[in-house]
């Protein structure tokens, strides 16, 4: 009878001590992570350097050893950038490939470089690198999605739109107004940006399976010169800790949120029954069958992706929530869920950046459905309580009153003769008709943050100095 302690297959290189046999096919796959792991090649390499260097320094390896090692490295990662790698699934992750190859180029000083870590950090390390760049990625595309929203407004600080709520028409607005709206959004998903590189900025590795390491290390070392403001303080917080991971993605579903709503007004404005704006040819297709059609798929697209982050950002809520401390391997499914959704937020953020630069801007529907809908009602209104004294209450209702028969006539309050107004309220006069316009309505709005033209300039200038 065979001996089933042997297998054909050999035990794992780097861990297999004590097994006798290799991993069941099964196993393999749903063990291995190299498939999307090797995303984080650069920063497993750069992590390496920096162990060894600091093992070096301190005397736990010699400077010989140190160099072979850091030669090594950096053959890999020449071999990994010109597509000269092979990545293999049976050394399960980028951690394992790269240092069993660096035994093939260098021999027994590969096997000194674990000293003093281990995957745990050393996965740590990498991920929190390749999240911090991400962060840094997301904030540069951020700026440039501000700046061309504050081009947009400039141009039309004095552009009358009307504005709504409940998507119906309330008052008049500028288009200036509303795209500072979206400066305001993105600039606090920026700021949440900002934060989240500076919660993350400091260095797991050297914490090592989770309780620390004999070996005299110096983590502040390590932590300078991978650019981390300083070391993590809890050894087994930093093996068990992916709120960075959660972070990135929580930034990403609310800036996904804000990116989804402009997609949506985008696909509203350039309707042909609106006909606010038209998206340029670059962010737009044709239809196979109507011709007619310009349809915004880049916009409807920047809507969907908003459900991936979500998505992401929940799968990887549920992988965590029930994790004992420290380390467990449910945790390798974070780098999916993380690639995924920076993929999906630097596509919306580009596709977006393109469109809001790139669309023409109708003002003249935009002023001719301003004006509809009765939306100077409110300053109609506030003229009874400026000029005649009403309180607010009793000239809403003679406002109402007015605007029943302006409704009635089939004009626009505007439209109404004097004489009609009057007989409504006896106060009303000749001037009353220099707040009816929309530009005067808009005009008026000069409180902090309201959309007058010369507010709307005010914030422009206020954003400009601080991207
Ligand atoms: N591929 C693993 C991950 O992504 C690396 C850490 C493995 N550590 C371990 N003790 N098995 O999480």
């Amino acid at each position: 009878m065979a001996d089933d302690t042997t297998d054909t297959k050999s035990s794992n290189q780097m861990w297999g001590g004590r097994f006798a046999s290799g991993p069941d096919a099964i196993m393999e796959e749903i063990n291995a992570s190299i498939g999307f792991d090797k995303k984080l090649f650069a920063q497993d390499i750069r992590g390496s350097i920096a162990h060894a260097t600091m093992l070096a320094h301190q005397g736990i390896i010699t400077t010989d050893d140190k160099d072979k090692i850091v030669h090594g490295l950096n053959t890999i990662l020449s071999e990994i950038e010109s597509g000269n790698f092979e990545f293999s699934r049976q050394l399960e992750d980028i951690h394992m490939n790269v240092e069993a190859r660096l035994a093939t180029l260098i021999g027994p000083a590969a096997g000194r470089l674990h000293t003093a870590r281990s995957r745990n950090d050393q996965v740590a390390l990498d991920f929190r690198l390749w999240v911090k760049e991400e962060l840094q990625k997301t904030e540069r595309m951020l700026t440039d999605l501000i700046a061309a929203f504050l081009d947009r407004a400039e141009e039309h600080a004095e552009s009358v739109m009307p504005g709504f709520t409940h998507l119906q028409t309330a008052q008049p607005v500028t288009f200036g107004h509303h795209c500072m709206a979206y400066v305001e959004m993105f600039g606090r998903d920026r700021s949440r940006v900002r934060h989240a590189i500076e919660h993350l900025d400091e260095s797991p590795i050297g914490a090592a399976a989770l309780a620390g390491t004999g070996y005299p290390i110096d983590r502040h070392m390590t932590a300078k010169a991978l650019g981390f403001r300083e070391p993590t303080r809890n050894s087994i917080d930093t093996v068990s800790d992916r709120d960075f991971a959660i972070e990135f993605l929580s930034i990403a579903a609310i800036a996904g949120m804000h990116l989804s709503r402009l997609a949506e007004e985008i696909v509203i404005w350039s309707t042909p029954q609106f006909g606010f704006v038209r998206l340029s040819d670059a962010f737009s297709t044709g239809s196979s069958i109507m011709p007619q059609k310009k349809n915004p798929d880049a916009a409807e697209l920047v809507r969907a992706k908003t459900g991936r982050i979500n998505g992401s950002l929940v799968a990887l809520l549920t992988i965590m929530k029930g994790l004992p401390l420290a380390y467990s391997k449910d945790m390798q499914e974070d780098k999916e869920q993380v690639f995924d959704a920076a993929e999906s937020l630097e596509l919306a953020i580009a596709a977006m950046t393109g469109m809001v630069r790139d669309m023409t801007v109708n003002t003249a529907r935009m002023k001719a459905a301003a004006g509809s809908g009765y939306s100077t009602a409110t300053d109609l209104a506030d003229w009874l309580v400026r000029e005649a004294g009403l309180p607010f209450r009793d000239a809403h209702h003679v406002t109402g009153r007015a605007v029943a028969l302006a409704e009635s006539k089939g004009c626009d309050l505007a439209e109404l003769p004097l004489s009609d107004l009057q007989a409504i309220h006896a106060a009303i006069t000749d001037k009353v008709y220099d707040v009816l316009t929309v530009e005067a309505s808009v005009a008026s709005r000069k409180s902090f943050g309201g959309t007058a033209p010369s507010e709307v300039r005010k914030q422009i200038a206020f954003w400009r100095a601080r991207n």
